[in-house]
Protein backbone atom coordinates (compact mmCIF):
# COMPACT_ATOMS: atom_id res chain seq x y z
CA UNK A 1 0.00 0.00 0.00
CA UNK A 2 1.27 3.16 -1.29
CA UNK A 3 0.88 6.41 1.11
CA UNK A 4 -1.44 8.04 -1.77
CA UNK A 5 -3.79 5.06 -1.21
CA UNK A 6 -3.51 5.02 3.12
CA UNK A 7 -6.84 5.10 4.33
CA UNK A 8 -7.89 8.23 7.25
CA UNK A 9 -10.54 7.26 9.35
CA UNK A 10 -11.99 10.83 9.60
CA UNK A 11 -10.85 11.51 13.28
CA UNK A 12 -13.68 11.63 16.15
CA UNK A 13 -12.77 15.34 16.81
CA UNK A 14 -13.60 16.24 13.13
CA UNK A 15 -17.39 13.96 14.31
CA UNK A 16 -17.36 15.76 17.07
CA UNK A 17 -16.96 19.44 15.54
CA UNK A 18 -19.87 18.28 13.16
CA UNK A 19 -22.29 17.60 16.27
CA UNK A 20 -21.51 20.57 17.68
CA UNK A 21 -22.10 22.80 14.15
CA UNK A 22 -25.79 20.57 14.26
CA UNK A 23 -26.38 21.74 18.15
CA UNK A 24 -25.47 25.75 16.22
CA UNK A 25 -27.99 25.20 13.51
CA UNK A 26 -30.39 24.47 15.67
CA UNK A 27 -29.94 27.82 17.62
CA UNK A 28 -29.96 29.89 14.51
CA UNK A 29 -32.71 32.27 13.57
CA UNK A 30 -35.52 31.45 10.94
CA UNK A 31 -33.25 28.38 10.31
CA UNK A 32 -34.54 25.67 8.02
CA UNK A 33 -36.95 23.87 9.49
CA UNK A 34 -38.13 21.35 7.08
CA UNK A 35 -36.25 18.88 4.27
CA UNK A 36 -36.72 16.59 1.28
CA UNK A 37 -33.66 14.24 -0.24
CA UNK A 38 -34.17 13.68 -4.30
CA UNK A 39 -32.30 10.60 -4.76
CA UNK A 40 -30.81 9.22 -8.02
CA UNK A 41 -29.12 6.23 -9.15
CA UNK A 42 -27.93 2.82 -7.05
CA UNK A 43 -28.29 1.80 -3.88
CA UNK A 44 -24.99 3.34 -2.88
CA UNK A 45 -26.35 6.59 -3.48
CA UNK A 46 -29.76 5.30 -1.84
CA UNK A 47 -27.85 4.85 1.83
CA UNK A 48 -25.94 7.73 1.36
CA UNK A 49 -29.33 9.60 1.48
CA UNK A 50 -30.22 7.76 4.05
CA UNK A 51 -27.03 8.89 6.17
CA UNK A 52 -27.81 12.27 5.00
CA UNK A 53 -31.13 12.53 6.02
CA UNK A 54 -29.66 10.93 9.72
CA UNK A 55 -27.96 14.17 9.81
CA UNK A 56 -30.50 16.60 8.59
CA UNK A 57 -32.62 14.88 12.15
CA UNK A 58 -30.07 15.26 13.89
CA UNK A 59 -29.86 19.19 13.21
CA UNK A 60 -33.77 19.46 14.61
CA UNK A 61 -34.93 19.22 11.09
CA UNK A 62 -38.25 17.05 10.05
CA UNK A 63 -38.63 15.56 6.48
CA UNK A 64 -41.11 17.63 4.23
CA UNK A 65 -43.69 15.90 2.53
CA UNK A 66 -43.03 17.21 -1.00
CA UNK A 67 -40.23 18.71 -2.25
CA UNK A 68 -42.07 22.39 -3.24
CA UNK A 69 -42.59 22.45 0.65
CA UNK A 70 -39.50 21.57 1.89
CA UNK A 71 -36.86 24.55 3.24
CA UNK A 72 -34.33 22.60 2.16
CA UNK A 73 -33.86 20.02 -0.89
CA UNK A 74 -30.74 18.29 -1.24
CA UNK A 75 -30.62 16.28 -4.78
CA UNK A 76 -28.15 13.43 -4.74
CA UNK A 77 -26.97 13.09 -7.85
CA UNK A 78 -25.66 10.22 -10.33
CA UNK A 79 -23.54 10.30 -12.71
CA UNK A 80 -23.24 6.93 -14.44
CA UNK A 81 -24.57 7.86 -17.67
CA UNK A 82 -25.37 11.21 -19.24
CA UNK A 83 -29.61 11.03 -18.58
CA UNK A 84 -29.11 10.36 -15.01
CA UNK A 85 -27.06 13.63 -14.89
CA UNK A 86 -29.55 15.29 -17.05
CA UNK A 87 -32.67 13.98 -14.92
CA UNK A 88 -30.60 15.42 -11.74
CA UNK A 89 -29.95 19.00 -13.27
CA UNK A 90 -33.49 19.35 -15.03
CA UNK A 91 -35.13 19.14 -11.46
CA UNK A 92 -32.43 21.10 -9.89
CA UNK A 93 -33.34 23.92 -12.90
CA UNK A 94 -37.34 23.24 -12.17
CA UNK A 95 -36.67 23.99 -8.48
CA UNK A 96 -35.27 27.63 -9.23
CA UNK A 97 -39.05 28.96 -10.06
CA UNK A 98 -39.90 27.21 -6.73
CA UNK A 99 -37.37 29.33 -5.10
CA UNK A 100 -38.56 32.38 -6.98
CA UNK A 101 -41.98 32.03 -4.80
CA UNK A 102 -40.26 31.10 -1.45
CA UNK A 103 -36.70 33.01 -1.27
CA UNK A 104 -35.75 31.70 1.64
CA UNK A 105 -35.69 27.97 0.41
CA UNK A 106 -32.01 26.52 0.24
CA UNK A 107 -31.34 24.25 -2.31
CA UNK A 108 -28.43 21.51 -2.36
CA UNK A 109 -26.55 18.85 -4.68
CA UNK A 110 -24.36 16.73 -3.31
CA UNK A 111 -23.39 13.12 -4.77
CA UNK A 112 -21.36 11.75 -7.63
CA UNK A 113 -22.32 14.27 -10.13
CA UNK A 114 -20.59 17.00 -7.93
CA UNK A 115 -17.20 15.05 -7.50
CA UNK A 116 -16.84 15.17 -11.68
CA UNK A 117 -14.01 17.12 -12.79
CA UNK A 118 -15.23 20.53 -13.86
CA UNK A 119 -18.61 20.31 -12.24
CA UNK A 120 -18.15 21.98 -8.92
CA UNK A 121 -17.01 25.43 -10.69
CA UNK A 122 -20.11 24.61 -13.67
CA UNK A 123 -22.66 24.71 -10.58
CA UNK A 124 -21.37 27.77 -9.41
CA UNK A 125 -21.75 29.18 -12.95
CA UNK A 126 -24.37 27.81 -14.62
CA UNK A 127 -26.76 27.70 -11.16
CA UNK A 128 -26.60 30.68 -9.03
CA UNK A 129 -29.46 29.13 -7.17
CA UNK A 130 -27.67 26.63 -6.10
CA UNK A 131 -26.86 27.40 -2.31
CA UNK A 132 -24.89 23.98 -1.12
CA UNK A 133 -22.48 21.42 -3.18
CA UNK A 134 -20.48 18.56 -1.81
CA UNK A 135 -18.97 15.84 -3.36
CA UNK A 136 -19.29 12.04 -2.00
CA UNK A 137 -15.99 12.29 0.24
CA UNK A 138 -18.04 15.44 1.96
CA UNK A 139 -21.42 14.03 3.54
CA UNK A 140 -20.20 13.82 6.98
CA UNK A 141 -19.53 17.91 6.69
CA UNK A 142 -23.64 18.11 5.68
CA UNK A 143 -24.00 20.05 9.56
CA UNK A 144 -20.97 22.68 8.64
CA UNK A 145 -22.31 23.02 5.09
CA UNK A 146 -25.84 23.77 5.67
CA UNK A 147 -24.94 25.85 8.70
CA UNK A 148 -22.19 28.03 7.05
CA UNK A 149 -24.93 28.33 4.40
CA UNK A 150 -28.14 29.24 6.23
CA UNK A 151 -26.04 31.46 8.52
CA UNK A 152 -24.42 33.78 5.66
CA UNK A 153 -26.64 33.18 3.13
CA UNK A 154 -23.73 32.70 0.83
CA UNK A 155 -22.91 29.38 -1.53
CA UNK A 156 -20.75 27.05 -0.41
CA UNK A 157 -18.93 24.40 -2.08
CA UNK A 158 -16.76 21.42 -0.52
CA UNK A 159 -15.14 18.85 -3.03
CA UNK A 160 -12.32 16.57 -1.75
CA UNK A 161 -9.29 16.25 -4.31
CA UNK A 162 -8.89 12.82 -2.92
CA UNK A 163 -10.69 10.40 -1.59
CA UNK A 164 -9.22 8.39 1.02
CA UNK A 165 -11.49 8.63 3.98
CA UNK A 166 -13.87 6.83 6.03
CA UNK A 167 -16.64 8.05 8.39
CA UNK A 168 -18.09 5.45 11.07
CA UNK A 169 -20.66 6.30 13.31
CA UNK A 170 -22.83 8.49 11.31
CA UNK A 171 -26.62 8.64 12.23
CA UNK A 172 -29.30 6.76 10.01
CA UNK A 173 -32.49 7.30 9.06
CA UNK A 174 -33.12 3.67 7.57
CA UNK A 175 -36.14 3.68 5.38
CA UNK A 176 -37.29 0.43 6.42
CA UNK A 177 -37.52 -1.09 9.43
CA UNK A 178 -36.32 -4.89 8.06
CA UNK A 179 -34.09 -4.24 5.37
CA UNK A 180 -30.76 -2.57 5.96
CA UNK A 181 -28.06 -1.49 3.95
CA UNK A 182 -24.74 -1.73 5.20
CA UNK A 183 -21.66 -0.39 3.30
CA UNK A 184 -18.58 -2.51 3.17
CA UNK A 185 -16.45 -0.52 1.37
CA UNK A 186 -15.99 2.60 -0.52
CA UNK A 187 -14.65 3.31 -3.86
CA UNK A 188 -13.25 1.11 -7.36
CA UNK A 189 -9.91 0.43 -8.53
CA UNK A 190 -11.20 -1.48 -11.73
CA UNK A 191 -11.27 1.29 -14.03
CA UNK A 192 -13.39 -0.17 -16.81
CA UNK A 193 -13.31 1.67 -19.86
CA UNK A 194 -16.21 3.44 -19.97
CA UNK A 195 -17.08 3.74 -15.95
CA UNK A 196 -16.80 7.18 -14.19
CA UNK A 197 -17.10 5.67 -10.56
CA UNK A 198 -13.18 5.05 -10.10
CA UNK A 199 -13.10 8.83 -10.52
CA UNK A 200 -16.00 10.22 -8.58
CA UNK A 201 -15.49 7.29 -5.65
CA UNK A 202 -12.12 7.32 -5.34
CA UNK A 203 -9.75 4.21 -4.58
CA UNK A 204 -10.95 1.16 -2.85
CA UNK A 205 -11.36 1.25 0.93
CA UNK A 206 -12.57 -1.31 3.09
CA UNK A 207 -14.27 -0.74 6.47
CA UNK A 208 -13.14 -3.08 9.16
CA UNK A 209 -14.54 -6.49 9.76
CA UNK A 210 -15.48 -5.31 13.42
CA UNK A 211 -17.25 -1.87 12.30
CA UNK A 212 -18.95 -4.15 9.98
CA UNK A 213 -19.93 -6.92 12.71
CA UNK A 214 -20.73 -4.69 14.84
CA UNK A 215 -22.84 -2.22 12.74
CA UNK A 216 -25.18 -5.74 11.38
CA UNK A 217 -25.49 -6.51 15.09
CA UNK A 218 -27.02 -3.48 16.26
CA UNK A 219 -29.62 -3.85 13.12
CA UNK A 220 -30.15 -7.75 14.53
CA UNK A 221 -31.27 -6.42 17.81
CA UNK A 222 -33.64 -3.45 16.35
CA UNK A 223 -35.37 -6.76 14.57
CA UNK A 224 -34.07 -6.07 11.25
CA UNK A 225 -34.37 -9.30 9.05
CA UNK A 226 -31.99 -8.92 5.48
CA UNK A 227 -29.37 -6.83 5.05
CA UNK A 228 -27.36 -5.82 2.04
CA UNK A 229 -24.01 -5.30 1.67
CA UNK A 230 -22.80 -2.52 -0.77
CA UNK A 231 -19.67 -1.91 -2.56
CA UNK A 232 -18.92 -1.49 -6.07
CA UNK A 233 -16.72 -4.60 -6.03
CA UNK A 234 -17.41 -6.67 -2.85
CA UNK A 235 -15.33 -9.65 -3.65
CA UNK A 236 -12.32 -7.67 -3.48
CA UNK A 237 -13.31 -6.64 0.18
CA UNK A 238 -9.88 -6.46 2.50
CA UNK A 239 -7.61 -6.35 -0.77
CA UNK A 240 -6.60 -2.97 0.12
CA UNK A 241 -5.78 -3.91 4.18
CA UNK A 242 -2.47 -5.80 4.90
CA UNK A 243 -3.84 -9.28 6.58
CA UNK A 244 -6.82 -8.30 5.90
CA UNK A 245 -10.00 -10.37 6.01
CA UNK A 246 -11.68 -12.04 2.69
CA UNK A 247 -15.13 -11.21 1.50
CA UNK A 248 -15.94 -14.80 2.33
CA UNK A 249 -14.46 -14.44 5.74
CA UNK A 250 -16.93 -11.43 6.18
CA UNK A 251 -19.86 -12.72 4.71
CA UNK A 252 -18.92 -15.36 7.56
CA UNK A 253 -18.78 -13.77 10.29
CA UNK A 254 -21.66 -11.63 9.62
CA UNK A 255 -24.37 -14.36 9.50
CA UNK A 256 -22.45 -15.50 12.30
CA UNK A 257 -24.86 -12.44 14.24
CA UNK A 258 -27.86 -14.46 13.30
CA UNK A 259 -29.03 -12.15 11.04
CA UNK A 260 -31.86 -13.99 9.27
CA UNK A 261 -30.74 -12.80 5.49
CA UNK A 262 -27.57 -11.60 4.05
CA UNK A 263 -27.01 -10.31 0.21
CA UNK A 264 -24.41 -8.36 -1.28
CA UNK A 265 -24.28 -6.55 -4.42
CA UNK A 266 -21.96 -5.92 -6.49
CA UNK A 267 -19.50 -8.72 -7.63
CA UNK A 268 -17.16 -8.54 -10.03
CA UNK A 269 -16.56 -11.67 -12.30
CA UNK A 270 -13.09 -11.44 -12.33
CA UNK A 271 -12.27 -11.78 -8.92
CA UNK A 272 -14.98 -14.62 -7.73
CA UNK A 273 -13.42 -16.92 -5.75
CA UNK A 274 -14.07 -20.53 -5.54
CA UNK A 275 -13.76 -19.81 -1.69
CA UNK A 276 -17.15 -17.47 -2.44
CA UNK A 277 -19.08 -20.08 -3.97
CA UNK A 278 -18.19 -22.37 -1.38
CA UNK A 279 -19.21 -20.26 1.28
CA UNK A 280 -23.01 -19.64 -0.95
CA UNK A 281 -23.14 -23.07 -1.43
CA UNK A 282 -22.56 -23.51 2.41
CA UNK A 283 -24.18 -21.01 4.37
CA UNK A 284 -28.00 -20.68 4.67
CA UNK A 285 -28.28 -17.41 5.56
CA UNK A 286 -26.59 -15.93 2.30
CA UNK A 287 -29.45 -15.42 -0.02
CA UNK A 288 -29.67 -17.63 -2.98
CA UNK A 289 -29.18 -14.43 -5.16
CA UNK A 290 -25.63 -13.80 -7.46
CA UNK A 291 -25.59 -10.01 -9.10
CA UNK A 292 -22.63 -10.66 -11.64
CA UNK A 293 -22.25 -8.14 -14.35
CA UNK A 294 -21.13 -9.70 -17.61
CA UNK A 295 -21.06 -6.56 -19.40
CA UNK A 296 -20.76 -8.36 -23.23
CA UNK A 297 -20.78 -11.61 -24.19
CA UNK A 298 -17.68 -10.69 -26.88
CA UNK A 299 -14.49 -11.15 -25.83
CA UNK A 300 -12.87 -8.43 -28.25
CA UNK A 301 -15.73 -6.38 -26.47
CA UNK A 302 -14.92 -7.23 -22.86
CA UNK A 303 -11.23 -6.38 -23.73
CA UNK A 304 -11.98 -2.74 -24.92
CA UNK A 305 -14.05 -2.56 -21.59
CA UNK A 306 -10.60 -3.36 -19.15
CA UNK A 307 -13.38 -6.05 -17.65
CA UNK A 308 -10.09 -8.45 -17.63
CA UNK A 309 -12.01 -11.73 -18.28
CA UNK A 310 -13.21 -13.89 -21.04
CA UNK A 311 -16.61 -15.07 -22.29
CA UNK A 312 -15.27 -18.49 -21.73
CA UNK A 313 -13.82 -17.44 -17.69
CA UNK A 314 -17.03 -16.21 -17.79
CA UNK A 315 -19.27 -19.23 -17.94
CA UNK A 316 -16.89 -21.46 -16.37
CA UNK A 317 -18.11 -19.56 -13.19
CA UNK A 318 -21.65 -19.92 -13.69
CA UNK A 319 -20.76 -23.73 -14.14
CA UNK A 320 -19.18 -23.70 -10.68
CA UNK A 321 -22.20 -21.44 -9.28
CA UNK A 322 -24.61 -23.81 -11.10
CA UNK A 323 -23.13 -26.70 -9.80
CA UNK A 324 -21.90 -25.99 -6.53
CA UNK A 325 -25.05 -24.11 -5.29
CA UNK A 326 -27.80 -24.57 -8.05
CA UNK A 327 -30.31 -22.91 -6.98
CA UNK A 328 -28.66 -19.39 -6.60
CA UNK A 329 -30.41 -17.45 -9.27
CA UNK A 330 -28.05 -15.06 -11.65
CA UNK A 331 -28.97 -11.58 -12.62
CA UNK A 332 -26.47 -9.32 -14.57
CA UNK A 333 -25.46 -5.99 -16.26
CA UNK A 334 -25.06 -5.59 -20.13
CA UNK A 335 -24.14 -2.80 -21.97
CA UNK A 336 -25.01 -2.68 -25.92
CA UNK A 337 -23.49 -0.75 -28.55
CA UNK A 338 -20.06 -0.03 -26.82
CA UNK A 339 -17.66 1.43 -29.42
CA UNK A 340 -17.01 -0.54 -31.76
CA UNK A 341 -19.45 -3.19 -31.40
CA UNK A 342 -19.75 -5.84 -34.79
CA UNK A 343 -23.08 -6.95 -35.35
CA UNK A 344 -21.08 -10.66 -34.47
CA UNK A 345 -20.40 -8.95 -31.32
CA UNK A 346 -23.24 -8.41 -30.32
CA UNK A 347 -24.43 -12.18 -31.41
CA UNK A 348 -22.11 -13.15 -28.49
CA UNK A 349 -23.99 -11.67 -26.04
CA UNK A 350 -27.54 -12.66 -27.14
CA UNK A 351 -25.66 -15.92 -27.00
CA UNK A 352 -24.49 -15.42 -23.75
CA UNK A 353 -27.90 -14.46 -22.18
CA UNK A 354 -29.39 -17.42 -23.94
CA UNK A 355 -26.96 -19.56 -22.10
CA UNK A 356 -26.95 -18.55 -18.92
CA UNK A 357 -30.46 -17.84 -18.65
CA UNK A 358 -30.35 -15.32 -16.24
CA UNK A 359 -33.41 -14.35 -13.88
CA UNK A 360 -32.97 -10.75 -14.90
CA UNK A 361 -30.56 -8.53 -16.70
CA UNK A 362 -30.28 -4.48 -16.56
CA UNK A 363 -29.24 -3.71 -20.03
CA UNK A 364 -28.00 -0.36 -20.70
CA UNK A 365 -26.86 1.71 -24.54
CA UNK A 366 -23.25 2.99 -23.59
CA UNK A 367 -23.28 6.64 -22.79
CA UNK A 368 -19.95 8.27 -22.99
CA UNK A 369 -18.81 9.83 -19.98
CA UNK A 370 -16.21 12.41 -20.41
CA UNK A 371 -12.52 11.45 -18.80
CA UNK A 372 -12.77 7.47 -19.22
CA UNK A 373 -10.63 6.15 -21.63
CA UNK A 374 -14.25 4.86 -24.18
CA UNK A 375 -14.95 8.15 -24.64
CA UNK A 376 -12.50 8.57 -26.59
CA UNK A 377 -12.59 5.34 -28.69
CA UNK A 378 -13.79 5.46 -32.34
CA UNK A 379 -16.61 3.56 -33.76
CA UNK A 380 -19.41 4.71 -32.17
CA UNK A 381 -22.84 3.18 -32.95
CA UNK A 382 -25.77 4.54 -34.55
CA UNK A 383 -28.30 5.56 -32.36
CA UNK A 384 -31.14 3.85 -34.24
CA UNK A 385 -29.21 0.42 -34.08
CA UNK A 386 -28.24 1.06 -30.57
CA UNK A 387 -32.03 1.12 -29.43
CA UNK A 388 -32.91 -1.78 -32.08
CA UNK A 389 -30.20 -3.70 -30.17
CA UNK A 390 -31.32 -3.41 -26.69
CA UNK A 391 -34.83 -4.18 -27.90
CA UNK A 392 -33.87 -7.77 -29.33
CA UNK A 393 -31.99 -8.00 -25.63
CA UNK A 394 -34.63 -6.48 -23.50
CA UNK A 395 -37.02 -9.27 -26.05
CA UNK A 396 -34.79 -12.11 -25.14
CA UNK A 397 -34.02 -11.32 -21.46
CA UNK A 398 -38.02 -11.59 -20.71
CA UNK A 399 -37.76 -14.67 -22.28
CA UNK A 400 -35.72 -16.26 -20.09
CA UNK A 401 -37.24 -14.52 -17.22
CA UNK A 402 -40.47 -16.58 -17.98
CA UNK A 403 -38.78 -19.55 -18.31
CA UNK A 404 -37.00 -18.98 -15.01
CA UNK A 405 -40.48 -18.02 -12.85
CA UNK A 406 -41.97 -20.80 -14.78
CA UNK A 407 -39.65 -23.44 -13.29
CA UNK A 408 -40.60 -22.07 -9.87
CA UNK A 409 -44.09 -22.63 -10.04
CA UNK A 410 -45.66 -24.76 -7.38
CA UNK A 411 -42.61 -24.47 -5.14
CA UNK A 412 -42.46 -23.18 -1.46
CA UNK A 413 -40.46 -19.78 -0.95
CA UNK A 414 -39.74 -18.46 2.36
CA UNK A 415 -41.05 -14.54 1.53
CA UNK A 416 -40.45 -11.64 3.64
CA UNK A 417 -43.03 -9.60 3.48
CA UNK A 418 -42.13 -6.10 2.49
CA UNK A 419 -45.52 -4.18 2.20
CA UNK A 420 -49.54 -4.30 1.50
CA UNK A 421 -50.68 -3.17 -1.89
CA UNK A 422 -52.38 0.05 -1.92
CA UNK A 423 -54.91 -0.66 -4.27
CA UNK A 424 -56.12 -4.04 -2.57
CA UNK A 425 -55.31 -4.19 1.23
CA UNK A 426 -55.41 -8.27 1.03
CA UNK A 427 -52.84 -8.32 -1.01
CA UNK A 428 -49.38 -8.25 -0.09
CA UNK A 429 -45.63 -8.65 -1.42
CA UNK A 430 -42.49 -9.94 -0.75
CA UNK A 431 -39.25 -11.06 -1.69
CA UNK A 432 -37.46 -14.42 -2.10
CA UNK A 433 -34.43 -15.33 -0.94
CA UNK A 434 -33.41 -15.39 -5.12
CA UNK A 435 -34.59 -11.62 -4.89
CA UNK A 436 -38.31 -12.17 -6.73
CA UNK A 437 -41.19 -10.32 -5.94
CA UNK A 438 -44.09 -12.14 -4.73
CA UNK A 439 -47.76 -11.08 -4.18
CA UNK A 440 -49.74 -13.45 -2.36
CA UNK A 441 -52.86 -12.86 -0.13
CA UNK A 442 -51.82 -12.22 3.86
CA UNK A 443 -52.37 -9.85 7.04
CA UNK A 444 -50.98 -7.05 8.28
CA UNK A 445 -49.09 -8.91 10.96
CA UNK A 446 -47.05 -10.40 8.44
CA UNK A 447 -45.35 -7.02 7.19
CA UNK A 448 -41.47 -7.74 8.30
CA UNK A 449 -41.61 -11.08 9.01
CA UNK A 450 -40.05 -14.27 6.22
CA UNK A 451 -42.98 -16.54 5.29
CA UNK A 452 -43.56 -19.72 3.26
CA UNK A 453 -45.49 -18.91 0.19
CA UNK A 454 -46.32 -21.60 -2.16
CA UNK A 455 -45.76 -20.22 -5.56
CA UNK A 456 -48.91 -20.96 -8.23
CA UNK A 457 -48.67 -18.35 -10.69
CA UNK A 458 -45.88 -15.75 -12.47
CA UNK A 459 -46.67 -12.67 -14.47
CA UNK A 460 -44.54 -10.50 -16.71
CA UNK A 461 -42.02 -9.31 -13.60
CA UNK A 462 -43.68 -10.75 -10.42
CA UNK A 463 -44.72 -14.30 -9.05
CA UNK A 464 -47.96 -15.00 -7.32
CA UNK A 465 -48.54 -16.95 -4.13
CA UNK A 466 -50.50 -18.76 -1.39
CA UNK A 467 -49.70 -18.45 2.18
N1 LIG B 1 -22.76 3.64 -20.22
C1 LIG B 1 -23.71 2.70 -20.06
N2 LIG B 1 -23.80 1.91 -18.98
C2 LIG B 1 -22.87 2.07 -18.01
N3 LIG B 1 -22.69 1.43 -16.84
C3 LIG B 1 -21.61 1.96 -16.24
N4 LIG B 1 -21.09 2.93 -16.99
C4 LIG B 1 -21.85 3.01 -18.11
C5 LIG B 1 -21.80 3.83 -19.28
N5 LIG B 1 -20.86 4.76 -19.46
C6 LIG B 1 -23.52 0.32 -16.40
C7 LIG B 1 -22.74 -0.97 -16.21
C8 LIG B 1 -22.66 -1.10 -14.72
C9 LIG B 1 -23.95 -0.47 -14.29
C10 LIG B 1 -24.02 -0.06 -12.86
O1 LIG B 1 -24.08 0.64 -15.13
O2 LIG B 1 -23.49 -2.02 -16.76
O3 LIG B 1 -22.55 -2.45 -14.29
FE1 LIG C 1 -17.36 0.87 -12.79
FE2 LIG C 1 -16.05 -1.37 -13.43
FE3 LIG C 1 -15.70 -0.27 -10.99
FE4 LIG C 1 -18.05 -1.45 -11.61
S1 LIG C 1 -16.05 -2.47 -11.48
S2 LIG C 1 -17.76 0.56 -10.61
S3 LIG C 1 -18.26 -0.95 -13.79
S4 LIG C 1 -15.12 0.63 -12.96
Amino acid sequence: MNKRDEIIHIPEEELLSQRQFAEEFKQLPERPQTYFIVTYGCQMNAHDSEKLAGMLDGMGMTPAPRKEEADFVLHNTCCIRDNAERKALGNVTWLKEVKKERPHMLIGVCGCMVQEPGMAEKLLRQYPFVDVAFGTGNIHQLPELLYRAAETRRRVVAVPEEQSTIAEDLPIRRESLFQSYVTIMYGCNNFCSYCIVPYVRGRERSRTADDIVREVEALKKQGVQEIMLLGQNVNSYGNDVPGGVTFPQLLRRVTETGIPRVRFMTSHPKDLSDELIAEMAENPALCRHLHLPVQSGSNAILQAMNRKYTRESYLEKVEKIRKAAPDVGLTTDIIVAFPGETDRDFEDTMDLVRQVGYDSAFTFIYSPRVGTRAAEMSGRIDPALATERIERLIALQEEMTQMRFAEMIGRTESVLVTGQSKRDESQFTGKTSRNISVNFEGSADMIGRIVPVKITAASKTTLKGKI
